[in-house]
């Protein structure tokens, strides 16, 4: 649609990389930066999920939202006003917002220790045109975002680059995010924001507990997939909507990182209740209402190993959050060059995560072996059939993950001994 237009901007969001492990137990400490963009976060997963398909969805809700806080360094007028009010950003001073994304990434990486989170940010111009010098330099400070001038006109070899540059961010997860027909002469500004993730369990998984397991989809139909099982101290509590609507109760688990500053929350419906029941509850104040009120304690857990990827253009959903003036000639970004006729003709975010059994060296694991269901002592998580899962930082609120496994990882039950 930008085609016979001027220059389209080109925004690339880009992912999140995810390896996951393990979880653990933690101490919540109120602290610092606190992210106000949950029902942002929220309202982005609800659009993907009213797309209707039934697959998994995996997308990173915080670095859509660095990604627009950086279009808004540039922007003025309505094209700003519109990614302040449907980010969240309207409640601060104005300009305040970059400071605190600042923060919010910041926080994020701090804990090097325990766990990884790159965010890696990246501004392409086109050779010849010339970007405001205090736009590029914000753009550094706040967003660490490194700048570089290219051919657009070259864009296979442009699309090349910027792959190799994600790719090298993202512990090579992420591959060929783009391809020559995402440019083209018109480009004049390509925006990359890549999350990698990268923790490990505080309570690993053993490996040898993993076993092949019939994994139930909402259609009724049965695939086979590796399931972990753990026996151990997370946070767990039951909820119900209160209506029945969600099925009546749902249970939620807590999963921390070590360090436990980052954690997994896994909601699941009960067995006979599709996970599209439970969806429509989702919302921000819901997530910290999960967050504050899961409890300490011993649970049974069977979590299937699974990997979900995603690439999503956001272009879309994003207008259908209101944020629809920086897709348009109307646009105005002059806070980023004196060019006219700019505006963003693409995001993108592609995202990754992984969840298998181990993080770090030397896991202690703490589960026993078994997969009898013999004496059940303590509550059991058995998500073995679609859930939702968020892996948030619990002292910011920040979402690094949001979304939801409908089909895990599907194995050939061939060589394993459950199967016949
Ligand atoms: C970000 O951190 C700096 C330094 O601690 C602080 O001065 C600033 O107020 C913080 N910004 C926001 C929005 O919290
Ligand atoms: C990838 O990272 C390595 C090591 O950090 C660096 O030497 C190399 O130049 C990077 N490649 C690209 C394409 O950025
Ligand atoms: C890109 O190519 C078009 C024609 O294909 C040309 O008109 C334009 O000047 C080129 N732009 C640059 C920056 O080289």
């Amino acid at each position: 649609m930008s085609i016979m237009v001027p220059p389209p901007l080109l925004l690339l969001l880009l992912p999140p990389l995810l390896a996951v492990l393990l979880p653990g137990d933690s101490c919540r400490a109120a602290d610092i930066p606190e992210d106000i963009t949950a029902e942002f976060s929220v309202r982005l997963y609800q659009r993907l999920q009213a797309r209707g398909d039934q697959g998994n969805i995996v997308f990173s809700p915080l670095s859509v939202a660095l990604a627009l806080g950086m279009v808004e360094l540039g922007a003025r007028g309505d094209s700003r006003d519109e990614i302040r009010r449907a980010v969240g950003f309207s409640q601060l001073l104005p300009g305040t917002e970059f400071s605190l994304l600042q923060n919010l990434t910041s926080a994020l990486s701090e804990d090097e220790a325990h766990y990884v989170v790159r965010f890696a940010n990246s501004l392409y111009l086109q050779e010849g045109v010339s970007f405001s010098p205090e736009f590029v330099h914000l753009m550094r400070k706040f967003f660490r975002a490194k700048v570089e001038t290219v051919d657009f006109n070259k864009s296979a070899a442009v699309a090349e680059q910027i792959n190799h540059w994600v790719e090298n961010h993202t512990e090579s997860k992420i591959r060929e995010l783009l391809s020559a027909d995402d440019f083209n002469s018109l480009t004049r500004l390509a925006l990359v924001n890549a999350v990698y993730f990268r923790g490990s369990w505080k309570n690993q998984f053993r490996p040898e507990n993993t076993r092949t397991f019939s994994f139930s989809r909402d259609d009724g139909s049965e695939v086979q997939t590796l399931m972990m099982y753990q026996q151990a101290d997370f946070y767990y509590g039951e909820f119900s909507d209160g209506s029945q609507e969600a099925g009546g109760v749902y249970q939620v688990l807590e999963m921390p990182y070590e360090g436990e500053d980052m954690s997994m929350m896994i909601i699941l419906p009960r067995q006979e209740v599709p996970l599209a029941s439970l969806e429509p509850i989702i919302k921000a104040p819901l997530l910290e209402e999960w967050a504050n009120n899961v409890k300490r304690q011993k649970v049974e857990v069977y979590l299937p190993k699974f990997k979900v990827e995603q690439r999503i253009d956001l272009k879309e959903v994003l207008q259908e959050l209101g944020v629809g003036n920086i897709f348009t000639n109307n646009a105005d970004l002059s806070g980023m060059t004196d060019g006219k006729d700019l505006f963003v003709s693409k995001v993108v975010q592609k995202a990754y995560l992984e969840v298998t059994e181990e993080g770090a060296e030397g896991a202690a694991g703490s589960g026993m072996i078994a997969l009898t269901r013999t004496l059940v002592l303590y509550p059991q998580v058995m998500a073995d059939h679609p859930f939702f899962f968020v892996i948030r930082n619990q002292r910011t609120g920040s979402i690094l993950f949001m979304g939801r496994v409908m089909t895990p990882e599907v194995v050939e039950p061939i060589d394993d001994f459950d199967s016949i």
